[in-house]
């Protein structure tokens, strides 16, 4: 029997619909208006292109959103500055500056100055710290790894005491959802285990998991025996194999293809991300529940 596939647009959209209906009532009983700021340095395509979509997702939900681009030659002591500007307002709840950075600012220096309790990326090493803390300190959670535990629960399996194996250490991946699945609470209190480059045996590892989550960067690195059957397999990967025309537009496209082998992993597993069209979906929609968390704990 085939996987279930998780369907990373879908589930984005029932929990932005659900997030415009908090955003509504905080209008009416509260007068607040959740505040987002993009903070975007130079014009490299692919972040003008993640900017675009934060802020599209911001105006649909009805925030008070501003995209605030600068050359790529601002001076660490403007950006700063304007960073403090956006700590100091409060109709924003929420600072996000697009990463990365041109080389001659210090990207810790800038990510260090947003103040943690609108740092809605959790990049804040005192969020990073909130984290591995747990309970009602960790307030944010970074938005990949936030996304990946709403489609586990949201498909319906059982995190409590469940074999997660975690491929992959980066910061912004895999250390953040071993923290969040390895946490007392719901949708994760899980048996974790995270595998690397520096891993022995990583597919005997791979092969105890109940959920198997995926953030390596290197193309069809789980092979399908790895995989236990009936499991919940979490693809982060996006890797570009190659191009093809699009039948839509005509224009070149990217081939794009997870870390899973997904046609022959879909046969064993329970269930299953595709790429594109899984993880990916989740990250903007956690941006923008961090976003209303933070405009709640402004509330009074
Ligand atoms: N660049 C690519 N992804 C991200 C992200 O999630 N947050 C920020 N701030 N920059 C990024």
């Amino acid at each position: 029997m085939g996987a279930k596939i998780i369907s990373g647009t879908e589930i984005a959209a029932q929990i932005r619909a659900e997030l415009k209906q908090e955003v509504d009532r905080m209008k009416e009983q509260h007068g607040v208006v959740p505040g987002l700021v993009t903070i975007l340095v130079g014009e490299n395509p692919a972040s003008v292109s993640y900017v675009t979509g934060k802020q599209k997702t911001a105006h649909e939900l009805g925030f008070h959103s501003i995209q605030d681009s600068q050359p790529a030659d601002i001076s660490e002591a403007d950006l700063l500055a304007l960073v403090e500007k956006y700590n100091k307002d409060p109709k924003i709840h929420g600072i996000l500056v697009q990463l990365p950075i041109p080389k001659h600012i210090n990207e810790k220096k800038v990510l260090t100055a947003i103040d943690p309790d609108k740092d809605v990326d959790c990049f804040h090493p005192v969020n990073v710290g909130r984290l591995v803390i747990g309970g009602p300190e960790a307030r944010f959670k970074p938005c990949t790894p936030a996304g990946i535990q709403e489609l586990i629960v949201r498909s319906g399996f059982d995190t409590n005491g469940a074999e997660v194996v975690v491929v992959g250490r980066s910061n912004i991946v895999g250390k953040p959802i071993a923290l969040i699945m390895m946490q007392k609470d719901k949708g994760a209190n899980s048996t974790v285990t995270v595998v690397h480059t520096g891993s022995k045996n990583m597919d005997a590892h791979c092969k105890r998991a109940d959920i198997l989550i995926v953030a390596a960067g290197v193309p069809g690195l789980v092979k399908p025996e790895w995989i236990k059957p009936g499991a919940c397999v979490i693809d982060v990967g996006v890797n570009r194999v190659g191009e093809k025309k699009s039948e839509k537009t005509g224009k070149m496209v990217p081939i794009l293809k997870g870390d899973v082998d997904f046609d022959a992993a879909k046969e064993i597993a329970g269930a299953i991300t595709p790429v594109p069209g899984g993880v990916g979906p989740m990250t903007i929609t956690m941006l923008m529940r961090n976003t209303v968390m933070s405009a709640k704990m402004s509330i009074k």
